[in-house]
């Protein structure tokens, strides 16, 4: 299975001396935890906000504090280590840390790294909000940014000072989006178009009720983290749910069938690939009332009920590759295949979910994967973005050459 595109690589994460220093820790155990092969680089004054132990215990080997520890049995560490770097990553940036970068400046380590590197450079910055609205530094950081450095942040919120402000570091988990995004650009699938749908439609009764489904959208979503690791244009057709959105993906939030409809309908052009994971509604209410529906109104109730369109049956464009998903209660492997060519669908991802630990709202499911020709591909327990990449890797082959 392909990894995510965090796993293997070496990335040096620099922290400077920011009261944000602390939460390099949470970035680090995230990019070890994603497989990183991590090394860290503290200036002298990020070691008084933080101990350098707390990187030793998460990346197992020395922090690098100093320009003249040769910290390698390999070669000077400014060589060595920078040499074998896929990314540079600065979190936090300190205003001081960016003046010395825009300016060629190599004094301490990072700044010395950044020099002597020639992997891609993010920069976080994190400082108060006065400091980061000075001329000097919005010049520095134009300077970065001119020279393709990538910068994350800063975003606004409470600051240190006890004001609110632009100056905070952009959280961990959203640096480790952006790393993400940046490392997967030469994955398989870069210079693709993926549309993916995710979560369940609400269809209004009324201004306060709606009819729903159990879908959580983290199928969808995890499709699309994989998309992105792999370096896809990734387009999130997102109906109502409570997960974070992924970095990197253009995010288009519907509500109904009809606007998920419409929003998808839209983003055909230059389209290679839809995945529709998304609970779309069958059946809409025929009316939807203006105002709420009192209860001492109605002893009984009926809702007539009018059919919605079948989505990836109405998408007919020519050089796509279309997956769609069955999530069945009974016959599952006949329902999905019937699915597939009347929706005439390159891929169907077949589950049953009468199973309650799996499916719907669960981290994992238990799938099968079945094509037009025929093969059946039943993936045993995964986790939800194990099972994105293998749809993935199934649907890559079946692309028209670019
Ligand atoms: C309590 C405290 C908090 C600080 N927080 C920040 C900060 O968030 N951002 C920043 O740019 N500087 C901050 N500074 C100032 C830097 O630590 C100082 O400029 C230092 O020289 C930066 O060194 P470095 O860039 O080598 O790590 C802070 C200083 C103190 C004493």
């Amino acid at each position: 299975m392909m990894p995510n595109s965090v796993h293997g690589k070496s990335i040096l994460l620099g922290i400077s001396g920011s009261i944000s220093s602390y939460k390099a820790v949470d970035l680090a155990s995230k990019l070890v935890q994603h497989g990183a092969d991590l090394d860290v680089i503290m200036t002298s004054s990020a070691a008084q906000f933080i101990a350098p132990l707390t990187f030793e215990s998460i990346i197992h080997k020395p922090v690098i504090q100093d320009v003249f520890t040769s910290g390698s049995e390999e070669g000077i560490y400014h060589i060595s280590a920078t040499e074998q770097a896929d990314l540079v990553v600065i979190a936090p940036a300190t205003a001081n840390m960016i003046a010395k970068i825009a300016n060629g400046l190599c004094d301490d380590p990072i700044s010395l790294a950044v020099l002597s590197s020639k992997a891609p450079v993010i920069v976080c910055p994190a400082m108060d909000g006065h400091m980061y609205q000075n001329p000097a530094t919005q010049e520095n950081i134009q300077k970065l940014t001119d020279r393709g450095i990538v910068l994350v942040g800063p975003t606004t919120g409470h600051l240190a000072s006890g004001s609110i402000g632009q100056g905070r570091l952009v959280e961990p988990s959203d640096i480790l989006g952006h790393i993400r995004l940046l490392l997967g650009q030469t994955g398989d699938l870069a210079g693709r178009k993926i549309v993916v749908s995710a979560g369940g439609t609400q269809e209004a009764i009324d201004p306060v009720r709606f009819l729903g489904n159990r879908s959580s959208g983290k199928m969808g979503y995890a499709l699309a983290e994989a998309a992105i690791d792999r370096g896809a244009n990734t387009v999130l057709i997102a109906a109502p749910n409570n997960l974070t959105n992924p970095i990197g993906a253009k995010i288009l939030e519907v509500v109904t069938a009809k606007e998920m409809h419409r929003a998808i309908l839209n983003e055909m052009e230059d389209c290679d690939i839809l995945i529709m994971p998304a609970a779309v509604a069958d059946w809409r209410p025929k009316e939807t009332s203006k105002n709420k529906i009192k209860k001492n109104d109605l002893e009984n109730w009926s809702i007539t009920l009018h059919k919605n369109e079948d989505i990836l049956r109405s998408i007919k464009e020519a050089d796509l590759v279309k997956v769609g998903f069955a999530a069945e209660t009974e016959n599952t492997l006949s329902q999905a295949r019937q699915k597939l060519n009347e929706k005439n669908l390159n891929l169907i991802v077949a589950n049953n979910v009468t199973e309650t630990d799996i499916g719907f709202g669960s981290e994992n499911n238990e799938v099968i994967l079945i094509d037009r020709e025929g093969n059946i591909n039943e993936l045993g327990l995964l986790s939800k973005y194990e099972i994105g990449q293998h749809i993935l890797n199934a649907v890559a082959p079946m692309l028209k050459p670019t």
